[in-house]
Parts: structure tokens; sequence; C-alpha cells
């Protein structure tokens, strides 16, 4: 099981670090938590004690099992990541002042360091401060930058910690090594084609399965930028960009260099010929004629990049693997996910089934599980096919 040392200094949101810890419990991690004596006011050890299940480290000379852990403990664990960050242990980190047991660990530390700071806006826009975040930067520390919000002091403005499942992905994400150095685009979510300014021809799709591919990706340490439906209410905090329209779309996906493409954006295969200004008014019958939209994967995988690698979806009623295959060599796509839907299956549930079809002829079947599993399932045959 992987580690992470979570150190908690005195902020006002000491109390936020027991969410962080239970993210990384829920990712399969375990936690090491290390205290400032200051963060004692805020919050007790025993909490997370409790809830980690190892012993919380606090005092520089008591807390200890073998007397060495300000020098050892980063060994066994991946990272160490400090959040809430105090001003003060920033500046001490900063100037390699090592006067408690946390700071002392920092100097120690070969691991890489993580910081999220969380303080009033004036601590933090002070110069000392801005000059010390810069010195850690240069000094290869990831610095998590905290949000604009409402603070405990009763003002509004930028130190509030960043919210704890953001802390984790941006922690894991940056300690993925699978996919480092590859540019991933994904596409999720319902094309929406207006009739009129207030009506539209769409799709049940949630765009769940795609930001799992695209979430997974970035915990493998790819860069990934993920095209999402309007429509989608799913939360991520991938790089994301919204689409509304095919065009919009097909724009999206012009923009961006990728090394590889997953389309799993479910695009509508009609759009109404024309959209109307305004609202058509109740009355009497309309034919409403719609025509073919054009097929992106046919426009996009012909003209593809040498080297580069482009997975298609398709969601099928019947035939899976007849249609499945079709698609995939008919439209030069290097690997092909299909997947039933209707009848409660594919869109807007939370798992997933299909079957993988490879270039090669070969044929993976997934059965039920959650789209995540999913997820990674179809990114461990593309990077298969990536490294040949
Ligand atoms: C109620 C209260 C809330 C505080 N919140 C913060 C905070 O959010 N961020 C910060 O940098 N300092 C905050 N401080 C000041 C720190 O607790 C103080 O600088 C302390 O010396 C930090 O110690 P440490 O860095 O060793 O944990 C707060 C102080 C009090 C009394």
């Amino acid at each position: 099981m992987k580690k992470i040392i979570l150190g908690v200094s005195g902020s006002i949101s000491a109390y936020k670090a027991a969410e962080i810890l239970r993210e990384f419990q829920k990712k399969g991690w375990s936690v090491k938590v290390v205290m400032t004596e200051n963060a004692t006011e805020f919050i007790s050890p025993i909490t997370f004690l409790a809830l980690s299940g190892e012993k919380v480290i606090v005092g520089q000379f008591k807390d200890l099992e073998y007397g060495l852990e300000h020098i050892r403990l980063c060994d066994e664990a991946e990272a160490l990541l400090v959040a809430p960050a105090t001003a003060n242990i920033i500046a001490k980190f900063a100037h390699g002042i090592a006067d408690d047991f946390l700071s002392s660990l920092y100097l120690a530390c070969k691991k890489p360091v993580f910081v999220a700071p969380a303080m009033n806006e004036g601590m933090l826009l002070h110069p000392a401060t801005q000059r010390n975040l810069e010195i850690l930067k240069k000094d290869g520390v990831h610095i998590i930058e905290p949000e604009e919000g409402y603070l405990a002091c009763e003002e509004h403005g930028k130190g509030r910690l960043t919210e704890p499942a953001k802390i984790v992905f941006e922690v894991l994400s940056a300690l993925g090594k699978e996919m480092k150095g590859l540019k991933v685009l994904v596409t999720a979510g319902a094309t929406r084609e207006f009739m009129d300014s207030v009506r539209f021809i769409s799709n049940p799709s949630s765009g769940k399965q795609g930001i799992a591919i695209a979430e997974e990706a970035a915990y493998m340490g790819a860069d990934v930028t993920l095209l999402l439906s309007s429509s989608s209410k799913e939360k991520t905090f991938v790089k994301t960009e919204r689409f509304e329209t095919l065009e919009d779309l097909r724009a999206g996906i012009k923009k961006h260099d990728f090394d590889i493409l997953f389309m799993a954006a479910a695009v509508g295969d009609f759009r109404p010929s024309r959209r109307y200004e305004g609202k058509i008014r109740r009355g009497k019958n309309i034919t409403l004629e719609l025509e073919s939209t054009p097929d992106l994967l046919r426009e996009i995988a012909p003209n593809k990049k040498s080297g580069q690698i482009i997975v298609a979806f398709a969601a099928e009623t019947d035939d899976l693997l007849e249609k499945g295959k079709k698609k995939l060599f008919e439209k030069g796509a290097d690997l092909i996910f299909v997947n039933p839907v209707g009848r409660g299956r594919g869109f807007e549930s939370d798992t997933n089934q299909g079957y993988l079809i490879f270039r090669d002829g070969n044929i993976k079947e997934l059965p039920e599980s959650s789209k995540r599993d999913i997820a990674r399932k179809i990114i461990e045959a593309t990077i298969s096919i990536v490294r040949g």
C-alpha cells in the first residue's frame, strides 16, 4: 500500500486535514500524520490516530519509536504533503529552520513535497510570504495554490485552503508515472443541437465514463484535457473545456495536440437542418427536418500524425461485436470500446460493460464493473498499443 506523510500546521482549517486523510484512504493510500505543536490547538492528534490507525508525531523529542524518524520517515513514503501550511511553516521551510519535528522532517525529506497554504489574505499577500513561496517553488516544492472565497476571518479573499478532494487529485496526478509525458485528450458527454433558441436534440450521456478515463489518466501522470458537454453535472478536477454542439467539439479537438485521443463523447448522428431564431410558437404542427452530422472519427483518424493513438467508443443496442469491428476498421481508429446501451445500461449509470476490439482482431470482454474499473482497463489496453 502506498503511503503519504500528511503534515498539519496551526491553521484554522486544520480540521480539513481529516478530510484529506480520508480522501487518500479512499484511493487506497495509507497516511501517517505529523503535526506541529500549534496545530494541536486546532485539532487533537487523537482524531488523526483514530482515522489513520497510525501513531501521530507532534513533538521533536517525544512521540518517537526509534528516535530518527525525522530522517527516515520520508523513506517509506511516496511524498510529504503539508496541508494546511501556515505562513510560519512556509517561512521555516524556505529558510531551513528546523526547530520542530515537521520542519526537521522537511529538510531531511528526499521525496516530492507538496505544500497547500491556508491563511488570511493579508498574510498570504505579504511580500515576506510571497518571497518564501517563491523560494519553495525554486527548491522544487509543489505549491497547491489556495482558493479565493469566504475566509474564517469573515473576509472574502484569497487564502482559503484548496478543497480536500482537489488537493488529493493534484498530489496523485503529480506523482503518477505510467503515462508521464503523454498528452491525453478525452471527449465526454452528449452534444446538443438546437432547433430554435431554447430547444435542442440530445441524448442521456452523463459523461461519467469519459470523466473516469480522464481522471485515471491524470492519476497515471498524463497531461490531460477533458472536452466535456455543457450538460454534464459531474464534478471533476481535470483541466476541462466545455462544448455544446458537434461544431464546438470539433473545434475543441482541433485546438489540442495529443498523443492519445479518447473519443468517449456521445455525438448526435442527426441535427436540425436549421436553427430558428427565438422560440417556435405552439399552435400548428411543424415538421422538423434533420440532417446527418459529419462523422468526427472519420474526419480525424485518417489525418492523425504518426504516433498518435485514437480510441473510439461505440454505444450500440444490438450486434455489438459486428458493429464495433466495422467502425474500428472503416474509420481507422486504433482501438474501440463497444458497450451496450438502452434498458438502463450505459448512459447515466455508474457501471459499464462491453468489449475492447483491437486492430489485430483480438477481442477482450470487459464484464460489468464500475466505470472507473472499465476506464483503467481501456487505458491499460491503450498503453499496450502505445508501447507497441
Ligand atoms: C484562531 C487562529 C487561526 C489561525 N489561522 C491561521 C491560518 O489559517 N494560517 C496561518 O498561517 N496562521 C494562522 N494562525 C496563526 C498561526 O497559528 C501561528 O502563526 C502559529 O505560530 C503557527 O504555528 P505552526 O506553523 O508551527 O503550526 C492562526 C491563529 C489563530 C489564533
